[in-house]
């Protein structure tokens, strides 16, 4: 039975109806209202302090009616909450919460290398807009060059800081791209790498990844770079059902040597929240024995090679050479990247890498280009 209180608020079973300035009628769920009352959040920590597990008995309002300064309830504990209009009119549909860092993807091809994003180091380390604008490069297009790095190891960590923590792998917080005389990894030699995304073995593969270039005098070793998401889109014009199959399936990634044994199931394709294609999972060299019905894989083999042909593709193939001095930062879950054998007694190549985070990235261009709940 619904019982009006102080017209026009509707109190009902289990929530209030509210009328809104948008003319049209919310409804908020008593729990809801109880447990986010402004007063539930401390404004120095900015965390929620109100705990509703708590709560003796459900949530109930003993009056509610709109006020100079917003909807007013006295709730059956005694305490008394006051909403502002536009809290209750930003979650009146249920929508999610607008974010800034969600941004459109734009898909590029094998011609982008003219146009990638570049920025210089130092404007980096002294501008927050710049940051804004290279974390915008990243989420857009998921690759962008920074310039004028110092030679230094720390010149890598103090850029990398700009935009998260270094995130490390199971191979440790950094790692050095060079010939390595006992190899425990392909990119340790001078031979090509096929086009991969890193460290697929673990449960949680890194986001960001940097490679700060500080020689290269070789002949050969270009660095090859893709977006996976072009072409996994064109897979799902081309053929629905080898889309539909490498972005439900989860599929085995190893690295196993001596002393470790990494082993995690992914989706060759990832899709983000709205549907849309994110990222891809691609590593010939780590992707484990397929451990799937038989009869699947007379399904999925044909998809999986018919994606790993089109990884080939010159359309998508970005080809150029990494320079000493700059550093190409990835998102390593959408950017399948390789290299062309080099001649290691030619000269010098050494690149040092490191990962950082996907979710602290778009932390940092929130927490710069957005207001927030609390400021
Ligand atoms: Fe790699």
């Amino acid at each position: 039975m619904n019982i009006m209180i102080d017209t026009p608020v509707m109190v009902e079973d289990k929530g209030l109806r509210v009328p809104l300035a948008s003319g049209q009628t919310g409804y908020f769920n008593y729990f809801w209202l109880r447990d986010n009352c402004p007063s539930s959040f401390d404004s120095e920590t900015r965390e929620r302090t109100f705990d509703i597990f708590h709560l003796d008995k459900p949530p109930h309002p003993q009056k509610a009616e709109l006020a100079a300064d917003g909807l007013s309830v006295v709730w059956n504990d005694g305490h008394v909450s006051t909403y502002s209009m536009e809290f209750l009119e930003s979650y009146a549909t249920g929508e999610r919460r607008k974010d800034p860092a969600d941004m459109p993807r734009r898909a590029w091809f094998g011609d982008h290398y003219a146009t990638v994003a570049r920025f210089s180091q130092p404007k980096l380390m002294a501008d927050k807009t710049e940051v804004a604008r290279w974390i915008e490069a990243l989420l857009t297009e998921g690759v962008a060059v920074v310039t004028d790095m110092p030679d230094s190891h720390e010149g890598l960590t103090e850029t990398v800081r700009l935009i998260g923590h270094v995130r490390p792998t199971f191979f440790g917080d950094f790692f050095d791209v060079r010939t390595h005389i006992k190899p425990t990894n392909l990119a340790y030699t001078a031979k090509a790498l096929e086009m991969h995304t890193d460290t697929p073995a673990e449960d949680m593969a890194p986001g960001m990844q940097f490679l700060h270039c500080r020689a290269n005098s070789v002949e050969g070793g270009l660095n090859l770079f893709l977006d996976g998401m072009a072409v996994a889109n064109d897979l799902h014009r081309e053929d629905p059902e080898a889309f539909r199959l490498l972005s439900e399936t989860d599929i085995p990634y190893y690295c196993e040597h001596d002393h470790y044994d990494m082993r995690a199931r992914q989706r060759v394709i990832e899709l983000d929240e709205h549907g849309e294609v994110s990222g891809v999972t691609i590593s010939q060299h780590m992707a484990d024995i397929f451990d799937l019905p038989q009869e699947f894989l007379d399904d999925y083999y044909p998809a999986f090679c018919k994606f790993g042909r089109l990884l080939q593709s010159d359309k998508y193939m970005m080809r150029f050479r990494l320079n000493a001095s700059e550093c190409i930062v990835f998102d390593n879950h959408r950017i399948v990247h390789g290299r062309a054998a080099y001649s290691a007694t030619s000269g010098e190549r050494y690149l040092r890498g490191c990962y950082s985070d996907r979710g602290e990235m778009r932390s940092a261009y929130r927490a710069i280009m957005s207001e927030g709940r609390f400021k």
